[in-house]
């Protein structure tokens, strides 16, 4: 009898504990949350993503000088726009209406950048500038090489960060600040290295006659060399520096020297996990190829007449095998367009029109988990199903995607009438909650000069800040992808 007793005390004793130690946790939570000062645990940036709701609160500016077209009359996501939110404020403590000549203070900037000074050749020459420094001066718009149009532009990360970098110590640039140039090595955050590898491998990877090496395999060499001379690369093996290879085949011979450094990439399907792992590495968007579609003229649930998109290359190989399954599991449904055949740059328009009149957009594992049809979806305001079992997203530490992307696993999609049950089944104010979403969040994904706050080049260096303060992804949004359409299925 005495020991049950002694149990019972026993018991509620350690579950007045256990409460006790639950309640001081959820305090001290609470105290973090809202302690907005720099030696909080919790980023800066996760802040700046609560206030950023409200993003019809665009500035159109009607300027045009940021008129970075090129010779696809199909893409205008250049235009200039901002947010009127208190994001910039609580990095840069700017007032909201943006002014001109707004100048970053090396202490307010969140992240304190060294670039190496490479030659020209290994970035805006590869564009075909023939200015005579190794910069060009970002003031000047019409000075600012023009990056090609077409696909080329899905991996074009490596020119919009290095524009935001060298536009941070100009005056006459108004851009967030949040990452900073800074002159000396030893008092920055990290090392950028300005090589624009995916537009090399894209346009140089051809060898070039009589025996020679292509001009791509040679930059990465001498990339190397370079770096391996240095002293900033040397004092810590490369591990403060950040790397940029968004297409998956840039850097091929240079990748192995990379394993300690921070690479910016699309995803990890062509790496080795001791080269490229989500623990070090920060996953940038594609830049989408179809028009941005604006949010006050979004197509809505009724205007958009196909309930699911997919247009894309068949593959034969790996992971690629899914499309085809899926093509003859689901092409004969009515309100069903699904065909084979990439998005070239004439196919755009097409796309375009495609996506913005259907409810869902299918983005399915090519050769390579991710590709630019998921940023070409999100732009489009058609809500993402994405059937991709490795695919890593970009921001997914800060953005849940689960609340305007449909994840099904690979497994299930190819099982007959799955698919078509999911999303016939998902409610009309289901689906219009994800848009209203993927409205709010379509700008994180936006590359454009000169940035904006929260645009996807800001998104990027908060992204790498968060890297650095070891503040790393642990895969809790990762866990939730799938838990909506299972939800959609039992109801
Ligand atoms: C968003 O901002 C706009 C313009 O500032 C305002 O008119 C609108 O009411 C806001 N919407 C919400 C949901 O706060
Ligand atoms: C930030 O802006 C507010 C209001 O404009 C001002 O009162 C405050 O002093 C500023 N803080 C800093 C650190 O500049
Ligand atoms: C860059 O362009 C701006 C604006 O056109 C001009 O004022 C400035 O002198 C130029 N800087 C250099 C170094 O040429
Ligand atoms: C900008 O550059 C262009 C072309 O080099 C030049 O004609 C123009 O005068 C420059 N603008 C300013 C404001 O310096
Ligand atoms: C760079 O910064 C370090 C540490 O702050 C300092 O010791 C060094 O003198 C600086 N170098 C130059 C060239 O200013």
């Amino acid at each position: 009898m005495a020991s049950i007793a002694d149990k019972g005390v026993f018991l509620s004793r350690s579950l007045a504990y256990i409460f006790a130690i639950s309640l001081l946790f959820l305090i001290l939570s609470i105290s973090l949350l809202f302690q907005f000062g720099d030696n909080s645990l919790v980023p800066r940036s996760f802040y700046n993503l609560i206030v950023v709701v409200n993003t019809s609160a665009y500035i159109k500016h009607d300027d045009n000088a940021n008129d970075n077209d090129n010779d696809d009359d199909d893409y205008d996501e250049f235009e200039h726009k901002s947010f009127s939110t208190p994001f910039v404020q609580s990095c840069c403590n700017k007032s909201s209406d943006v002014k001109p000549a707004m100048f970053c203070d090396h202490n307010q900037a969140l992240l304190k950048v060294f670039m190496y000074d490479l030659p020209a050749s290994f970035h805006f020459r590869l564009l075909g500038w023939k200015g005579n420094q190794n910069w060009p001066n970002v003031s000047n718009l019409s000075e600012i090489p023009k990056y090609p149009g077409g696909l080329n532009l899905q991996h074009s990360v490596e020119y919009w960060l290095t524009l935001d970098l060298l536009s941070s110590v100009t005056r006459d640039v108004s851009r967030p600040c949040t990452a900073i140039l800074v002159q000396n090595s030893s008092q920055s955050d990290v090392i950028f290295v300005p090589f624009f590898s995916s537009l090399s491998y894209n346009r140089h990877s051809k060898n070039r006659g009589n025996g020679k090496i292509s001009l791509d395999k040679m930059l990465q060499e001498n990339l190397v060399k370079y770096l391996k001379s240095r002293n900033e690369w040397r004092r810590l093996g490369g591990k403060n520096h950040l790397i940029m290879a968004h297409h998956p085949n840039s850097m091929l011979l240079a990748r192995k020297h990379f394993g300690s450094s921070m690479l910016v990439l699309a995803d990890f399907g062509r790496y080795p996990v001791r080269i490229a792992n989500v623990d070090k590495d920060v996953i940038a968007p594609y830049k989408h190829v179809v028009r941005r579609v604006d949010v006050n003229d979004s197509p809505s649930f009724d205007e958009r007449r196909l309930l699911v998109y997919f247009q894309g290359a068949i593959y034969r190989k790996d992971g690629g095998m899914i499309r085809q399954r899926l093509y003859y599991l689901i092409k004969d449904e009515k309100d069903v367009h699904f065909a084979f055949g990439s998005v070239s740059s004439g196919g755009v328009r097409k796309a375009s029109r495609g996506m913005t009149s259907s409810k869902f957009c299918l983005h399915i594992a090519g050769d390579t988990p991710s590709s630019n049809r998921l940023f070409d979806a999100i732009a489009s305001h058609c809500v993402p199903v994405i059937i991709s079992d490795d695919i890593e997203l970009p921001f997914e530490d800060v953005v849940d995607y689960s609340k305007f992307a449909i994840f099904v696993h690979s497994s299930d999609a190819v099982e007959k009438g799955y698919l078509m049950k999911l999303l016939r089944g998902i409610q009309r104010h289901k689906w219009i909650e994800m848009w209203e979403r993927l409205k709010e969040i379509a700008p994180y994904f936006e590359y454009q000069y000169p940035s904006q706050a929260g645009d996807a080049v800001d998104m990027i260096w908060h992204a790498v800040h968060r890297k650095i303060c070891c503040l790393n992804d642990k895969g809790v949004r990762r866990r939730n992808r799938y838990r909506m359409s299972q939800k959609f299925l039992n109801s």
